[in-house]
C-alpha cells in the first residue's frame, strides 16, 4: 500500500531523495552541487551556522552549532549526500529518483546510504535544540560539527586534503556516524571495526585482435582463458586467499567476539540465504558467515569482461580480458603493502602467451576502536534508551567507510559507529529502501546521543 505522509519530517527525506546525486557520474555533477546547497540550506534551517566548500571535486558541506562553548564536549557527526549509481534501473519497481513510502518503508537511491541516516542526524540535532529552548535550557548539551560530503561513494578522494586545510575548525572530541547497518530490525548495534579495502584492475592481452577461433585456435593463447585461471588462482581449495603473506598481518579474532556473534541473527544459515538468494554459504575454511563477511580479509572480483557478449555465439579468441578486483582489508592490513603483493602474485602466476597490466585503484585502511570507551558506553547507553530492553549487538562490519582511519589521523579522535541500515536494505542494489521506523528511531537515537556525549568527562 502507497501512502501519502505529511509529517515535514518525511516531506524532509523524499525532498532530499530527490536529487540525483550520483558522484561518480559527471553529467550528474550539477545535481550533486544542487543537492549540497540543499542540505547547506537544511542546517541552516534547523538554526546552524552552514556553508557550501568547493573542493577539486564535489562539494564539502560543513555546519556548527553556534555559539561555540569550551566548556562542553564537541561531537561531529559526518554522513554523505552523494549516492550510487542506480543502474541497472529496469530492476526498479517504481524510478530510484522518485521516492515512494509502502507500508512505512520509503525505496529510493540513497534511501539508507546515506541520506535517511544523515538526516536522522539532523533532524535529531533540531530536536535537541528545539527540546532545550522548551525546558529553557540556553544551548544544546554538546558542541556539534556537521561534515557531509559528495564524495563518499568513489573514495572521498578530496577530503583528505580538505581535512587538513580546516583542521582546526574541525577540532571535536569524538566523531559520529551512521553510515553501517544494524544486525536485525529494531536490534540497537554498535559497529567498532570496519574493513578496509584495495582496489586494482588486471588487463590481460593477447593476440593483436579478435581472431577466428577455428583458424587460430589451439595456436594462440587465449587472454579470457588466461585470466580466468590467473583470477582462480588467488584462492586455494579451502577458499583461503592463496596471495603469500596476506594473512602476515591479520589479528585474530578474540574469543569474546566469536561467542557473542553466534546469538546474532545471521548466525543462521537459512537467513543468510534467504538474505543473499545464493543457495548454499561460501567461504573460508574454520570461519562462520558472520566471521567471514565481516570480520575476515577476502579477494573478490567485482567485474570481469573479455569476448563476445551478444545474442548466439561467435567464434573467437578475444584479443583481451580485464577484471575488477577489491580486496577487503582487516586490521592490521595495510592497503599499500596488500596491492604490492596482490601484484607480485599476479605476475607470478601469469600464464605464458599474454602480456598482463594491473592498475592500482583506491585504497582504504581498516578501522578498529574500544567499544568500551567513555564515549562508546555513552553511545551504548544512547541505543539501550532509543531501544529499551535490548542490549546493543557490539559488531565488525564488512563494509569499508576508509575516511575514519583519516579522522584519527589528522583530527586525532574515534568514531561511534552507529548505523541504522538493515541487511535487506539493498544499498548499492536496485530498490534501496530506508524504514520510516529506523529513520524516527535515529532521530530520537541522535538526540539522545547528545545528551549522553555530553554527560561524558574528556
Ligand atoms: N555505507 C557504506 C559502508 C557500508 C557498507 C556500511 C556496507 C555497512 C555495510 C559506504 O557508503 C560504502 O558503500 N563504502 C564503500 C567503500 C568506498 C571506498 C567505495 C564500500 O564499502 O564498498
Ligand atoms: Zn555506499
Amino acid at each position: 500500500m502507497t501512502t501519502t505522509n505529511t509529517d515535514p519530517a518525511v516531506a524532509d527525506l523524499l525532498a532530499f531523495l530527490k536529487f540525483p546525486s550520483v558522484s561518480t557520474d559527471p553529467a550528474r555533477a550539477g545535481d550533486v552541487r544542487d543537492c549540497a546547497g540543499w542540505v547547506a540550506n537544511k542546517l541552516r534551517a534547523i538554526g546552524l551556522l552552514a556553508e557550501v566548500h568547493d573542493t577539486a571535486g564535489h562539494p564539502v558541506v560543513l555546519g556548527r552549532s553556534t555559539p561555540h562553548r569550551a566548556d562542553l564536549p564537541t561531537v561531529l557527526i559526518y554522513g554523505h549526500y552523494d549516492v550510487q549509481p542506480a543502474d541497472p534501473l529496469d530492476l526498479w519497481h517504481t524510478p530510484p529518483f522518485e521516492p515512494r513510502i509502502e507500508n512505512g518503508v520509503v525505496f529510493a537511491r540513497g534511501a539508507t546510504d546515506n541520506k535517511g541516516q544523515i538526516l536522522a542526524h539532523i533532524r535529531g540535532v533540531e530536536a535537541a535544540l528545539l527540546g532545550t529552548s522548551a525546558n529553557g535550557f540556553p544551548e544544546l548539551p554538546v558542541n556539534v560539527i556537521f561534515l557531509i560530503e559528495g564524495e563518499e561513494e568513489i573514495g572521498s578522494p578530496n577530503l583528505e586534503p580538505f581535512l587538513r586545510e580546516h583542521r582546526e575548525e574541525l577540532q571535536c572530541d569524538v566523531i559520529a556516524i551512521s553510515d553501517t547497518t544494524m544486525v536485525g530490525t529494531a536490534i540497537p548495534t554498535f559497529t567498532y571495526c570496519l574493513r578496509g579495502l584495495t582496489a586494482l584492475e588486471v588487463h590481460v592481452t593477447g593476440p593483436a585482435m579478435d581472431l577466428h577461433s577455428g583458424i587460430f585456435g589451439g595456436a594462440v593463447a587465449n587472454p579470457a582463458t588466461a585470466l580466468a585461471r590467473l583470477l582462480a588462482s588467488l584462492h586455494d581449495a579451502d577458499g583461503h586467499v592463496a596471495v603469500a603473506g596476506f594473512y602476515d598481518a591479520v589479528q585474530p579474532l578474540a574469543d569474546w567476539e566469536r561467542e557473542a556473534w553466534k546469538a546474532l541473527p545471521l548466525n543462521d544459515e537459512h537467513a543468510l540465504l534467504a538474505l543473499t538468494g545464493a543457495s548454499a554459504t561460501f567461504g573460508e575454511a574454520g570461519f562462520t558467515s558472520i566471521e567471514r563477511f565481516s570480520a575476515r580479509p577476502t579477494a573478490e572480483i567485482n567485474g570481469f569482461a573479455s569476448g563476445y557478449q551478444g545474442e548466439g555465439s561467435k567464434t573467437i579468441i578475444p584479443a583481451k580480458a580485464s577484471a575488477k578486483l577489491t580486496f577487503r582489508l582487516v586490521p592490521d592490513q595495510d592497503p599499500a603493502k596488500i596491492q604490492a603483493l596482490v601484484t607480485e602474485h599476479l605476475f607470478t602466476h601469469c600464464p605464458p602467451g599474454v602480456k598482463l597490466d594491473v592498475v592500482p585503484g583506491h585504497s582504504g585502511r581498516p578501522y578498529a576502536c574500544d567499544p568500551h570507551s567513555a564515549f562508546g558506553q555513552a553511545a551504548q547507553r544512547a541505543l539501550r534508551h532509543t531501544f529499551p530492553g535490548k542490549e546493543p549487538a557490539l559488531i565488525r562490519e564488512g563494509g569499508s567507510i576508509p575516511i575514519v582511519t583519516t579522522f584519527r589521523e589528522v583530527l586525532g579522535v574515534e568514531t561511534l559507529l552507529l548505523g541504522l541500515a538493515l541487511p535487506d536494505c539493498r544499498a548499492h542494489s536496485p530498490n534501496e529502501n530506508f524504514p520510516l521506523a529506523n529513520y524516527f528511531a535515529g532521530i530520537r537515537l541522535n538526540q539522545v546521543l547528545l545528551r549522553e556525549i555530553g554527560a561524558t568527562k574528556r
